[in-house]
């Protein structure tokens, strides 16, 4: 099996694994789920539950046991995604090759749908937790490593960092820490909470927390570039959506060119952090795929 062939497979058990979870229920408030499913369905690249996924498998660990979780962490993000393109953040109106979840369901149930998405992502990670009458607490650990990415330690102090970076040029070092939160820390609890359930070891561990917390920068170096440069018709969202909310980002305070070697020394540093784990190809593989990644 080639890399695109390895990431489909995975993808693809993600994809059944959600279309099975989050359905649109015959009843009065059907619109919520609706407008859930709207955006978690609208094809997106999946990085994150494919990450948790290929480090289970790189450690041997039970696959079963990590999808919820896996799958989780794409709830959440697929709600942050939705909340960043009201008008009140972003003010985007594609995304994932769509309309926005506000420009159909309107602003309020987009919140909503937002909302829910976050609090099933919780139910599900739970409901595994109580399932598992042998070691529940190892579950647990592993929500909350996801949980605390996600929140006001991860994601959403990142997102505040980067509205309040509008207008207001900020560091390279306020920067860094703008994108290890808001999309660092998500990646990073992808691989980290699938190490968590599968055991690795200390040594283990730390090196994937190197690896996690390189490709998650990358990640967003990559996007703010494709914002620049890259072709709406592929990454499936409105390119030009920084320079028009004038956000501080990679290519702002370092220039194209800059932004660009750091993206190719970021990718080679996650890569070295693989350096002595076994069966670690498919990691070392994503890590060049998010630098020449097109969307
Ligand atoms: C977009 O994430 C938002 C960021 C964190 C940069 P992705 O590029 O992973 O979006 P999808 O999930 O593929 O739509
Ligand atoms: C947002 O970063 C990251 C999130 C936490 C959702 P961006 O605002 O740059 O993401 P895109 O470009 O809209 O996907
Ligand atoms: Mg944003
Ligand atoms: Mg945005
Ligand atoms: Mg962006």
């Amino acid at each position: 099996m080639n890399y695109i062939q390895e990431y489909n497979r995975y993808r693809n058990l993600v994809e059944e694994w959600i279309k099975n979870r989050v359905k649109v229920p015959d009843l009065p408030e059907k619109s919520l789920f609706e407008a859930m499913r709207y955006s978690l369905t609208a094809g997106g690249k999946r990085l994150r539950p494919v990450l948790s996924l290929a480090v289970c498998d790189m450690l041997g660990g039970d696959m079963e046991g990590v999808m919820p979780f896996a799958c989780a962490i794409e709830l959440i993000h697929t709600y942050s995604l939705i909340h960043d393109d009201l008008p009140c953040m972003d003010n985007d109106d594609f995304r994932r090759g769509k309309p926005t979840n506000h420009k159909v369901f309107g602003e309020a149930k987009a919140i909503l749908a937002g909302d829910a998405l976050l609090n099933t992502a919780c139910e599900l990670m739970l409901d595994a937790v109580l399932d598992d009458r042998d070691e529940p607490l190892n579950k647990a650990a592993a929500a909350r490593i996801i949980m605390e990415a996600a929140g006001a330690s991860g994601m959403v102090a990142g997102q505040v960092i980067d509205l309040e970076s509008e207008d207001a040029p900020v560091s390279l070092d306020v920067l860094c820490r703008m994108h290890r939160l808001k999309t660092g820390a998500l990646i990073r609890a992808s691989i980290l909470s699938s190490a968590r359930l599968c055991r690795a070891d200390e040594r283990t561990w730390e090196a994937l927390d190197r690896y996690g917390q390189h490709i998650g920068m990358a990640f967003q170096i990559k996007d703010d570039l494709l914002d620049l440069e890259g072709d709406a018709a592929v990454t499936g969202k409105s390119t030009g959506s920084d320079e028009k909310n004038q956000k501080s980002t990679f290519v702002t305070v370092l220039g194209a060119k800059r932004a660009k070697e750091l993206l190719e020394e970021t990718v080679q540093e996650a890569v070295k952090a693989l350096d002595n784990l076994q069966n670690a190809g498919f990691l070392a593989r994503t890590a060049a795929y998010i630098a020449e990644r097109e969307g």
